[in-house]
């Protein structure tokens, strides 16, 4: 009945909260891709990353829309299923689209289809004080919760454009107290961003929880980037943050494994792939 008493006595043991807490604590880089279906989810798994994230990014680089903000609930679940199929190990996190956490009933009712229908183990929601109400009331019914913060990419009609947060020091400022804040009210994971290393680093020092970032910097607890853009697919300019893991690889899966050693090794992000 409990598998997971079973699963203990694994060589590689499936991850949960506490692997990933306990890799923070270790200093062990936790490495973090988005996937979207059984087929790439079951390579990415293979490779040794530890989380994967089915991302509302599929709105851009699976629907070809030219942001998040058209993705649906249920268009989360379907790829959420998908994606469970593949994976054997790595921990499984779905996002919450715009709209889907406007109040916490909303809220409740979007998280709980991502997980019963699809099979998701924490879900993801773009959060600052805002969200901190909503985090809490997801919190007390044990709902797991990872807090994006930094840039939030459904809120780009309001920001005007997809850019570099916390630059001046009252936006970093209110940004770790926001990170806190979200912390204490149950959040399981932050994610940041497109953030200065500075402030990629002052939230993971202030925080207990590990503290994933994308455009973050090298000192946060782990990395995370979206497949495609990884492995070339994405058509036309990338964001400054992503490597391409093709270049010199010839198959998707050796690209993959040279991604998670690159996060374990932090030989990512180098320089070129961090913000000031
Ligand atoms: O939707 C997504 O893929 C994300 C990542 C960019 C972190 O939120």
């Amino acid at each position: 009945m409990y598998t997971q008493l079973e699963q203990r006595g694994m060589a590689r043991p499936p991850v949960n909260v506490s692997t990933l807490r306990d890799m923070k604590a270790e200093r062990t880089p936790i490495a973090c891709l988005t996937a979207y279906d059984a087929s790439f989810a079951a390579l990415v798994d293979a490779a040794g990353v530890d989380l994967v994230l089915v991302g509302d990014s599929l709105g851009m680089v699976v629907q070809g829309h030219d942001t998040t903000v058209p993705v649906t609930v249920s268009d989360i679940v379907y790829h959420t299923r998908a994606v469970a199929r593949g994976l054997r190990r790595a921990f499984l996190v779905a996002d919450m689209p715009f709209m889907s956490y406007s109040n916490p009933d909303q809220a409740l009712e979007s998280a709980v289809r991502l997980m019963q229908e699809g099979g998701a183990m924490m879900i993801k929601l773009e959060g600052g004080e805002g969200q901190i109400g909503i985090v809490e009331h997801l919190a007390r019914h044990d709902i797991p919760v990872c807090a994006h913060l930094g840039l939030k990419p459904q809120s780009v009609h309001k920001i005007g454009g997809f850019k570099v947060q916390g630059r001046d020091t009252e936006q970093a400022k209110s940004m770790l107290d926001a990170a806190k804040r979200l912390q204490d009210a149950g959040s399981d994971i932050v994610l940041l961003e497109c953030v200065p290393n500075e402030v990629g680093q002052a939230i993971t020092a202030a925080l207990d929880v590990p503290v994933i970032g994308i455009g973050a910097g090298p000192d946060v607890d782990g990395q995370i980037l979206v497949l495609y853009d990884i492995l070339d697919i994405t058509q036309g300019r990338t964001p400054r943050f992503v490597r391409n893991f093709m270049t010199g690889h010839d198959t998707p899966q050796a690209a993959l494994e040279s991604y998670v050693g690159a996060v374990r090794d932090r030989s990512y992000p180098a320089p070129e792939h961090c913000f000031s």
